[in-house]
């Protein structure tokens, strides 16, 4: 059998959540208290943005950014693919390493803020992020983090919820210019890339959970050639 991972960085060899987050203390401690009003958030299934868009790669390594509770992470590794599933809430954490070992599967969860989390870089054959709440800063940490662990050959997958990034600061405190959109990922593409996708399109939405009232998503899909 091939190694695909020789002449790699090793991964980092972190098991479980609690054992020292990396990251921001209050966004931390923002996600934790809303997944811990409900017992579950978000519906248990697969995002179907990732499920079309994976279909036709060959697994390897993927990186799930912001994985929840597990649901992506648990379906990219019954698919093969050799998982790394980062989230910066211990409570969700726990809650998708719960599902992973229910499903006999070993997933390395890496408790982190995606910045902070030191990733070997350009390790992953696929980066996903669905929906990730993640904050915009000066130095666009987040967009390069993301561009830097994927592998040459390897595909980013962002999607997020269309239109949410052009509306108006909420009253609940909620402004799009705090977070980073697939727009901001895109302008930072070079000739290393090639965007495969970039659109927007209806949500195939797994049924239940907070946020299924989204109709549809932006997914940029794009493929680091060097
Ligand atoms: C809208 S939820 C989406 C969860 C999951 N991807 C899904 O589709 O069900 C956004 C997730 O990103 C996590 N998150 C927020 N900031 C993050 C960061 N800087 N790094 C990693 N995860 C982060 C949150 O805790 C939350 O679980």
């Amino acid at each position: 059998m091939t190694d695909t991972n020789a002449g790699r960085p090793p991964l980092p060899d972190v098991s479980f959540p609690a054992d020292g987050y990396v990251g921001d203390p209050a966004v931390r401690a923002e996600w934790d208290d809303r997944y811990t009003e409900r017992q579950q958030l978000w519906s248990g299934r697969p995002n179907g943005a990732l499920v079309t868009e994976a279909a036709g790669l060959t697994p390897g390594r993927a990186l799930d950014v912001g994985c929840g509770e597990g649901a992506d992470a648990v379906w990219l590794a019954r698919s093969g693919w050799d998982v790394t599933a980062l989230e910066v809430s211990g409570v969700a954490l726990e809650r998708a390493a719960e599902h992973g070992r229910d499903a006999g599967l070993t997933i390395r969860w890496v408790h982190a803020a995606l910045s902070e989390a030191a990733l070997p870089p350009a390790s992953f054959d696929l980066v996903s992020a669905q929906y990730p709440a993640l904050l915009r800063t000066p130095d666009a940490a987040a967009e390069r983090a993301l561009l830097a662990a994927v592998a040459p050959g390897g595909v980013l997958l962002l999607v997020h919820h269309a239109g949410m990034e052009n509306q108006q600061a909420h009253d609940s405190g909620f402004d799009p210019a705090d977070y980073v959109w697939p727009s901001m990922v895109a302008a930072l593409f070079d000739d290393d890339w090639e965007v495969e996708v970039d659109e927007q399109r209806p949500r195939v939405a797994p049924e239940g959970g907070a946020g299924a009232h989204h109709t549809d998503d932006v997914v940029l899909r794009a493929r680091r050639l060097r």
